[in-house]
């Protein structure tokens, strides 16, 4: 896909915001810094299209990008951000929930896990909750570029398994180079059809 417009829509704290909207959306999940904002900007060809930062707990609300006019992406907040206060924890979550269990133009979920660590009891969670509502995902093992090549399968299985998915259900993406990038565009294409 041949991405000729990305830009802003607006930024929601309440899902039902949405319900105005009719494109397919693409929403990306993960834990806070895991880089779901910056793999946004990567595939929208934007550098500055998504706020990014080093810091976990950038993203805050709902944000959406619309691209050729054709689709929507959809930044959620990050969870496992331990720094955060219980309170604004509670209300990233309950955003995400809300949004996934209501979302009627939600067509996948993206599920980013750092390929360097062991996905966690957060990330498990965040499955079996996309298996209860009956939403399909795919998950992206992010920030390859910072293992050697030689690791990159091994760090596949150790996700897949920790994960219970295939590992052909995982995709490897890294924002410095656009690994996998053209994978995750493609599997956007495909789901609009
Ligand atoms: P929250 O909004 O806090 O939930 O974080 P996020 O998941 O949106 O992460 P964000 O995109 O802000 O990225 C977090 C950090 O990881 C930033 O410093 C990015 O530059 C870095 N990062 C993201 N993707 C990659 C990647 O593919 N490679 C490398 N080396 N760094 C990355
Ligand atoms: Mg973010």
């Amino acid at each position: 896909m041949i991405i000729k417009s990305a830009e802003f829509v607006r930024s929601v704290a309440n899902p039902n915001d949405l319900s105005v909207y009719s494109l397919p959306e693409f929403a990306f999940v993960g834990r806070s810094n895991v880089g779901k904002s910056s793999l946004i900007n990567s595939l929208a060809n934007k550098k500055k299209l998504a706020k990014t930062s080093s810091t976990p707990g950038r993203t805050k609300l709902i944000n959406i990008f619309k691209i050729n006019n054709a689709f929507h992406l959809i930044d959620l907040p990050g969870y496992g951000f331990a720094q955060a206060s219980k309170s604004e924890q509670a209300s990233w979550q309950g955003l995400i929930g809300s949004y996934l269990e209501n979302s009627a133009n939600l067509r996948r979920v993206f599920v980013l896990v750092d390929i360097r660590h062991e996905p966690t009891e957060k990330d498990k969670l965040m499955l079996s909750y996309l298996y209860t509502y009956n939403i399909p995902f795919n998950i992206v093992a992010t920030k390859a570029d910072k293992i050697a090549r030689g690791q990159i399968n091994k760090q596949v299985s150790l996700i897949a398994n920790t994960l219970g998915v295939g590992i052909d259900d995982i995709i490897v993406t890294s924002n410095m180079d656009k690994t996998g990038n053209s994978k995750i565009l493609d599997l956007i294409e495909n789901l609009m059809k």
